[in-house]
């Protein structure tokens, strides 16, 4: 199977939110919320748009572990600068470079700081003093969590849900990732996306076995009937029912 990020509509939908932050007029605020079931390709997605030609961004993830000081220490880093205290320095330093170098921060696995004022207020602040764009990421909670922080909920202006894979995106996947010349019939894929309830890694399990079972017995199409009733095998269920094949 290959490595590679499939465009899916996940992915080009974030596209749209990083570029709609980054060209909007001056009165519309400029924080993003990307948020969406564990699974769905969140973090995926945010490093290799991080990683595009073009896009002009620092990535940092945060912890469950973390303090304002540890967060403001990890992003002053990921400028390549060395942290200073007291905190408001840092806070100081990173606004000006991210004013200077017109850079978006991402700010993934959010649900670990999102019960915390000074950080959240922190990122506020960052915001505040740059207009540069600040696009929080994290799971279901977030939004629901966001929506009691009144100053920083103002300030989104655009949002996405990830959504679970669908059909199409399960048909994209195959595609994108198997070796070229196996071919997966509709049923199979249907049976994927339905037994996979979504989740990008579980369908990726599933779609590794199915073109394992093809290169070992030479096939060019699978269909769900090749599987001979043995489509659990293609998944680790938590409810101890499916069988590694
Ligand atoms: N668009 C994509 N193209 C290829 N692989 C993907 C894509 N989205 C997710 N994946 C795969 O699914 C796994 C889970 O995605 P991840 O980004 O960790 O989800 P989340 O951050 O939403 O929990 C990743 O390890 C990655 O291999
Ligand atoms: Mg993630």
């Amino acid at each position: 199977m290959k490595k590679r990020v499939v465009p899916v509509k996940n992915v080009t939908r974030t596209e749209t939110l990083f570029h709609n932050l980054n060209s909007r007029s001056q009165v519309v605020p400029g924080i993003g919320l990307v948020h969406g079931q564990s699974g769905f390709g969140k973090t995926t997605t945010m490093t290799w748009l991080f990683n595009q030609d073009g896009v002009n961004a620092i990535y940092i993830r945060c912890y469950a572990t973390d303090t304002p000081g540890s967060v403001l220490e990890r992003i002053v880093r990921e400028l390549g600068m060395v942290p200073r205290y007291p905190m408001q320095r840092m806070v100081d330093d990173v606004i000006e470079r991210m004013r200077a170098e017109e850079l978006t921060l991402f700010v993934d696995e959010c649900d670990y700081v999102v019960g915390s004022n000074r950080i959240m207020d922190s990122f506020r602040d960052i915001y505040d003093g740059t207009d540069q764009p600040v696009i929080l990421i994290g799971m279901d909670q977030i939004a629901k969590r966001i929506s009691h922080r009144k100053q920083l909920f103002n300030r989104i202006s655009d949002w996405i849900e990830f959504q679970p894979a669908d059909l199409a995106d399960v048909g994209m996947f195959a595609d994108h990732l198997l070796e070229a010349d196996i071919l997966l019939e509709e049923d199979l894929l249907n049976a994927i996306c339905k037994r996979a309830h979504g989740e990008v890694r579980r369908i990726l399990t599933a779609l590794e076995k199915v073109e394992s079972l093809a290169l070992a017995n030479e096939m060019a199409v699978v269909s769900l009937a090749d599987l001979k009733g043995r489509e659990a095998d293609l998944f680790l269920d938590f409810n101890g029912k499916g069988r590694l094949g």
